[in-house]
């Protein structure tokens, strides 16, 4: 019975990515294809790093540096260009609280670029001992993001400081801007 099962999935696969490659996102267009292609690229960096911070694949400060840099560059105006007033076209998961709440949008844009160079800069210092996660204990978006380690801070620190302050700022915004998936 397992056969069947694995070959309907294998199928279902196979048209799932030759549908993706034949129209990309849901068909999106303009803007909104670009901003979902920049997101992409950022979610692949993310689980790259994700998984040398959970220790799933050995830690090489050298391509953490990178990822980390890529996903700055993607941050701040790079980001906030490709949300231009009004922007809902379908399929769009954007919400217009984006517009109605600009500036703390544009925050959590600049923080993702702040943050992930400070995991740039941090790459090779010290890896946080197991199960301590580098964090010096509450604060950072959780709190408002005005008790967190700056990222001056986060540079001196473990470099799983930063990338949890980076992921965080990812789920802070996803939470209010973003449609629930
Ligand atoms: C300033 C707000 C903001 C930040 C910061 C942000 N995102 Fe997003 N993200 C969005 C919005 C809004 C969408 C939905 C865009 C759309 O559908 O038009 C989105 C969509 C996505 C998607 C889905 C793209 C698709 O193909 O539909 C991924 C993956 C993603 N984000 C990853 C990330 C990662 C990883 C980070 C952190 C490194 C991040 N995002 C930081 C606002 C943000």
């Amino acid at each position: 019975m397992k056969w069947r099962i694995a070959i309907a999935a294998a199928a279902t696969m196979s048209t799932v990515i030759v549908s993706v490659g034949a129209f990309g996102h849901g068909g999106a267009t303009g803007v909104v294809a670009q901003r979902m292609d920049l997101m992409e690229a950022m979610g692949d960096a993310m689980r790259s790093l994700t998984a040398m911070m959970r220790d799933e694949e050995p830690y090489d400060a050298e391509r953490v540096r990178d990822l980390a840099r890529s996903i700055g560059n993607h941050g701040g105006d790079a980001l906030t260009d490709l949300f231009p007033e009004g922007s809902l076209d379908h399929p769009t998961e954007a919400l217009p609280a984006i517009w109605t709440d600009w500036e703390h949008f544009s925050h959590l844009a600049d923080q993702t670029s702040a943050y992930a160079f400070a995991l740039e800069t941090a790459a090779g210092n010290e890896r946080a001992r197991p199960g301590t996660e580098g964090m010096p204990g509450p604060g950072g978006l959780l709190t408002g993001g005005l008790s967190g380690p700056t990222v001056e801070q986060l540079s001196e620190m473990p470099p799983d400081a930063a990338f949890r302050q980076l992921a965080q700022t990812c789920s802070a915004c996803h939470q209010d801007f973003r449609m629930e998936q």
